[in-house]
């Protein structure tokens, strides 16, 4: 028997990457749809031989998109970006090409489509982001009714931008910073509220999402066990990089003053849009299904996080670490 096709746009991403070999494992055949096959090429070793093909594709462009989906039985859409640069838009990449790959899953048959939103995607957001990822959802649905959306709060795991992130900080700088619109120190003022979900949770969700039945036309809100706020994030980065850093809580006015100049960096580091969708915060609303509904008991931060911070530890630490080892 032939194993089923999948075609996983953005597989080269941080969630992607772990989709492409978790549904290896299951024994799908993997088209990896990717701007850059050769810096994707990292991604063939996940499988059998021949079992994970890449393709050269731009979401953007509807022949490459249509090319990719051809055979397939099942489509994901994972592409995103958090920041606009030049043609890059939000409207470009989450509205008009989501539109592509659900014209192109229509046309080529494809009997499940999985589409990729956010937490927070609201035609109401502050943040531009958030508006066009609630477009995206609005204009794949029109196309393909059945399609499975999924709207993730942050994501967790070794190769994420957000523990990541706050580690480096800890690393090279004398303050790990938030943002927040009162006293720091106030127990209200810890800042924004996420409900950090694990990466392994979220492709779990997708894949069984891909097999099962009652998962056509649903909406599913991400978001793992506890809400925490950036200054728990905080406090769990200090810990786990073993560093005593000054916690700064940042007023939002002055967060999108630094955001004007930081989102001129070659990969920036806040943007002003980033900074509106901070304030909004990032819990579930509780009004659509979530895990439970795949059995899936959602992985703590204390489990995983703990693993990948190690490496923003003093020197010291580690060379301790090694020669306990020995
Ligand atoms: N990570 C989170 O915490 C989080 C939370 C909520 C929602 N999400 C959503 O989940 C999805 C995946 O997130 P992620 O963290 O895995 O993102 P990521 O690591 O930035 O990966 C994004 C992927 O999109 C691809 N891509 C970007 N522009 C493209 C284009 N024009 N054509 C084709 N591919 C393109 C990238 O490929 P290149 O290598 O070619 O750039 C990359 O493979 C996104 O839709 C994101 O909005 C993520």
């Amino acid at each position: 028997m032939t194993e089923k096709l999948v075609t996983i746009f953005g597989g080269s991403g941080f969630i992607g990457r772990y989709l492409v070999r978790h549904l290896a494992a299951q024994g799908w055949r993997v088209r990896v749809a990717v701007r850059d096959t050769q810096s994707a090429a990292f991604l063939r070793p996940a499988g059998n031989v021949g079992q994970i093909s890449l393709i050269p594709v731009s979401i953007t462009d509807e022949a490459s998109v249509a090319a990719a989906v051809h055979g397939a039985d099942a489509v994901v859409n994972l592409v995103g970006v958090l920041y606009e640069r030049g043609k890059r838009s939000f409207q470009k990449i989450h509205v008009d090409g989501a539109t592509n790959v659900a014209k192109a899953a229509v046309a080529a048959g494809v009997k499940r489509l999985v589409h990729m939103s956010a937490l927070g995607a609201d035609q109401n957001s502050p943040s531009a982001y958030a508006r066009s990822k609630d477009a995206g959802e609005m204009a794949v649905r029109g196309i393909f009714p059945g399609v499975t959306i999924f709207r993730p709060s942050v994501v967790f795991g070794t190769e994420d931008g957000f523990f990541n992130t706050l580690g480096r900080m800890a690393q090279l700088s004398p303050a790990i910073v938030f943002f927040t619109n009162t006293n720091p120190h106030a127990p209200a003022g810890g800042g924004a509220k996420f409900q950090p979900v694990y990466v392994g949770d979220v492709v779990e969700a997708i894949a069984q999402s891909l097999t099962g039945e009652g998962h056509a036309g649903k909406i599913y809100e991400l978001a793992g066990p506890r809400v925490i706020d950036m200054r728990e994030a905080c406090t769990i980065v200090n810990r786990e990089t073993q560093r005593r850093r000054l916690l700064l809580g940042v007023p939002y006015p002055i967060a999108k003053v630094l955001a004007v100049f930081l989102q001129f960096l070659p990969k920036p580091l806040l943007t002003p849009d980033q900074v509106k969708l901070l304030e909004v915060g990032n819990v579930a609303t509780g009004r659509r299904p979530g895990l439970a509904v795949f059995g899936i008991t959602p992985t703590t931060v204390e489990v995983v996080v703990p693993t990948y911070l190690k490496r923003f530890r003093p020197l010291q630490q580690t060379k301790k670490l090694r020669l306990q080892a020995r």
